[in-house]
This record gives C-alpha cells, sequence and structure tokens, in this order.
C-alpha cells in the first residue's frame, strides 16, 4: 500500500458495518470478569488494563504510525520530550553514556546535557560531519546509544543516517533517529539503518497546533542478545514478574519494555481524545507534506536572492550545502521548514520578526500556518554562545515555517516585513 493511502486506511479496522472513523474510547479503566483473568494481565498484559499506558484509540494510531515508519511497533507519548527521554531511558540507566549529536532541537540538549546527567546518564556531543574515525573515538566501554535528528532543528542540517546506522551497528549498539520534520512521508529512516525512530507529534503529524504530543518506533531489527551490552532486554525484569523482553516479546522487545517498565511508571501517556485528534491530522499528511514543500521551494527560491537576506539554508534548494544528501534521503522534498539569516545581525532579525504580519511569532514551527521563530532569544536562549554555534544557531538566524496558504500572499507579506528593517 502506498503511503497516501497508509494514512488514510492503516490503525483502526472496523468491524463489519461500522462507520469507518475512529471511535474514542474515553474511559481510565476496562472491566473484567473474573480475578484471575486480570491477574493473568498483570503477568502478560495482551489486553487494555488501565489507560496511563495503553488504551484503544491510542492502539490504533499507534499501529498506523508504525506502519507509516515501516516498524514493527509504537508507543505514543505525551511529548515529543517524553518520546525522546523514554526513548534513552530505555537503553540507559545511571553509569551509562550515549552519543548525540549537536545540532538536535534545544529542548532535547537540555534534556540530554541537563536532566539526564543528573540522572547519571552522560550525554557525549559529537559533530554530525565527524569523520567515521573521529566518531568512533567517542564511543566508550558504557555507550549504550547513538541520536540524530533527520532535518536538524533550526539548523536544518540532514543527518546521514545511513553512516551513523554503520558505526552505531559497528559498536553493537542501536542509532535512534528524530524524524520529526521529515516525517515518513519525507524519509523513512528505517530504510537506511536506523534502530529506533522518535517524533514530536506536535508538529506536521497533528498539523493543525492542536494539541502536544510524541511517539516512539521500534524497527524491530536491533538484536539485543547478540549485542551483549542489554541486560535489562535479555535478563528477567524483576518488577515484572521476571518477564525476559527479548525471549518474551522477540523482535517488540524494545518497544514492550517502553510501554510495560517506563510508561506504566511514568505514565506519560496522551488522552484518547489526543490521540484521535492526532489521527485526523495522519489522515491528510501527505496532502501537507506535499504542499508545504512546494510552497517552501518557491519562497527559498524567492528569498536566496534578497538583498536583506545574508544566508538561507533550505537543503531542498539547487546549491545548498545539503543539496545531494537530501535527495538521497529527502527526495520529495525537505519540509516547509528553513533558516535564514538576516542581514544587519540580531536586532533586525527581530525586527524582522515584529513585522510580520501574516506570519505568525509564535513558539511552534511546522503548523498549518506560515509561522517564524528567533531561536537565539526563544528556544536556544538556554544554550551558551559556544552552544549555539555547535547547533548551528546565528543570532541573526530566523527559523522559517512555511504553511498552506497562498505562496503569493507568504512571499507578499515576508517582502513587507523585510521592508521594515
Ligand atoms: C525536532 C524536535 N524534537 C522534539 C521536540 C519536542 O517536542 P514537544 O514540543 O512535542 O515536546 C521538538 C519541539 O520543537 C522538535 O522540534
Amino acid at each position: 500500500m502506498n503511503i497516501e493511502t497508509k494514512c488514510l486506511h492503516s490503525g483502526y479496522k472496523p468491524a463489519n458495518g461500522a462507520p469507518g472513523v475512529m471511535p474514542i474510547v474515553q474511559s481510565t479503566t476496562y472491566r473484567f470478569d473474573s480475578t484471575e483473568h486480570i491477574a493473568a494481565l498483570f503477568d502478560m498484559p495482551t489486553e487494555f488494563m488501565y489507560s496511563r499506558f495503553a488504551n484503544p484509540t491510542c492502539d490504533a494510531v499507534e499501529k498506523k504510525i508504525a506502519d507509516l515508519e515501516g516498524g514493527v511497533g509504537a508507543m505514543l507519548t505525551s511529548s515529543g520530550q517524553a518520546a525522546s527521554m523514554i526513548s534513552i531511558l530505555n537503553i540507559c540507566s545511571a553509569g551509562d553514556s550515549f552519543i548525540a549529536t549537536s545540532t538536535i532541537y534545544g529542548g532535547t540538549i537540555n534534556l540530554f546535557g541537563v536532566t539526564l546527567k543528573k540522572l547519571g546518564i552522560e550525554v557525549i556531543w559529537a559533530d554530525a560531519e565527524a569523520s567515521e574515525e573521529e566518531i568512533q573515538k567517542l564511543f566508550k566501554e558504557n555507550t549504550k546509544a547513538v541520536f540524530g535528528e533527520t532535518l536538524a532543528n533550526p539548523a536544518l542540517c540532514v543527518f546521514d543516517i545511513e553512516k551513523w546506522a554503520n558505526i552505531a551497528h559497528k559498536n553493537n549498539v542501536p542509532l535512534i533517529v528524530d524524524n520529526t520534520f521529515a516525517t515518513p512521508y519525507l524519509c523513512r529512516p528505517f530504510e537506511f539503518g536506523a534502530d529506533i525512530v522518535i517524533h514530536s507529534t506536535s508538529k506536521y503529524m497533528d498539523g493543525h497546533a492542536l494539541q502536544c504530543g510524541g511517539v516512539i518506533v521500534d524497527s524491530g531489527n536491533f538484536d539485543w542478545v547478540s549485542s551483549g551490552k542489554f541486560p535489562d532486554f535479555t535478563e528477567p525484569d524483576e518488577s515484572y514478574h521476571g518477564v525476559v523482553y527479548t525471549r518474551d516479546f522477540g523482535n517488540m522487545a524494545y518497544i514492550i519494555k517502553a510501554r510495560m517498565q517506563l510508561m506504566r511508571d511514568f505514565g506519560c501517556y496522551p488522552a484518547a481524545h489526543s490521540a484521535f485528534l492526532l489521527n485526523l491530522g495522519l489522515e491528510t499528511l501527505s496532502v501537507r507534506m506535499k504542499q508545504y514543500c512546494e510552497n517552501a521551494l518557491k519562497v527559498a527560491n524567492h528569498l536566496k536572492n534578497h538583498e536583506k537576506i545574508d544566508s538561507i539554508r533550505y537543503p531542498a534548494l539547487e546549491g545548498d550545502e545539503y543539496h545531494e544528501r537530501a535527495k538521497k534521503y529527502l527526495p520529495l522534498g525537505t519540509s516547509g521548514v528553513m533558516a535564514i539569516n538576516i542581514k544587519g545581525g540580531r536586532q533586525a532579525a527581530m525586527k524582522f520578526m515584529d513585522s510580520v504580519k501574516l506570519a505568525c511569532n509564535e513558539v511552534h514551527v511546522a503548523d498549518i500556518r506560515t509561522c517564524v521563530l528567533h531561536p537565539a532569544s526563544e528556544t536556544h536562549r538556554q544554550l551558551t554562545d559556544e552552544q549555539l554555534v555547535a547547533a548551528g544557531v546565528a543570532p541573526a538566524l530566523v527559523r522559517l515555517s512555511v504553511g498552506l496558504e497562498n505562496v503569493d500572499d507568504i512571499i507578499a507579506d515576508l517582502d513587507q516585513a523585510l521592508a521594515q528593517i
């Protein structure tokens, strides 16, 4: 089935005669006939038991996203941050380390560098463009995973997934990819060797700026047993009646462990209604992604020679540093998001931000409406100057997220705002 069809048809399968829309199972709990039945579920949770970690509406959306990404299973979370956090905590414990590229989203940099550090987990920052030899030197005995972003927010670099997957696998650890900006419509990281994919579904997947959410998808391809580095997967889990995830769940060990241990304990699971809304966004994902890419390419071509623009990063644009790599990983386009450097530095960027009329000046990206954000003073303000440089965030950088308005109206608005500088 093609991805356009999957967006509409996978996930919920209605019973004969039932309407084809997804039902909202708005319930905390599920009623059973016997104590013995419930007791069995505590040993092996094969049915819905409690909505802190599983719910039929969420389940249908999880199946749809797993299918879109080409994975064996998925788990929704209440935000993209929760997805990033669980993706790592499902692998690393205090005393472990993992490698992450320094161009990832500012909130993830903080989560990894500050909060996980407090939990005793060390992040080792890497330059995404470093050579294999340089990257190899970063691995330690206790390194358990590698993390990168398909399209970096906001630097818009294209992550060389295949290169990083090979290095991760040589070291017997999985590669986790944040595929938020690309969505499975533009790139499916599992096809290039990634093992786990995460998303902030608050962005293009939801599509309408309605609700925060996240998802973790498991490719089912990583061999936790032969790696030899993951006793939490291969030895009995005392908190779950001696379950051995790899023995009992085969190639779904990662995603089932994430739900049975971490979602059970953290409970950062979305409500059924949020999953229902997310599904509405997914139904039009393919149509919207095509249009974002078309509008953004027109905007990028207009801005590239603009007298008030210093430089522009949009990998789909001919001549962009990442254009060739984008053709490999994102052949249909590189989303609606671009990074523009305004001539005149921080003040000029802020003047531009304050002058747009159609575009929304908001803390969001990958929205249905065109929006702008100034990372240096907003999302990335917690980073040091050194970290800003490493994340590819110049003081004059504006992140422009091109929406679905008529592209002539978008361009007219940007032109009038640039004229104010
Ligand atoms: C690439 C990326 N990953 C993760 C996140 C975090 O997602 P959320 O805001 O849904 O927690 C964001 C948020 O902007 C993001 O852009």
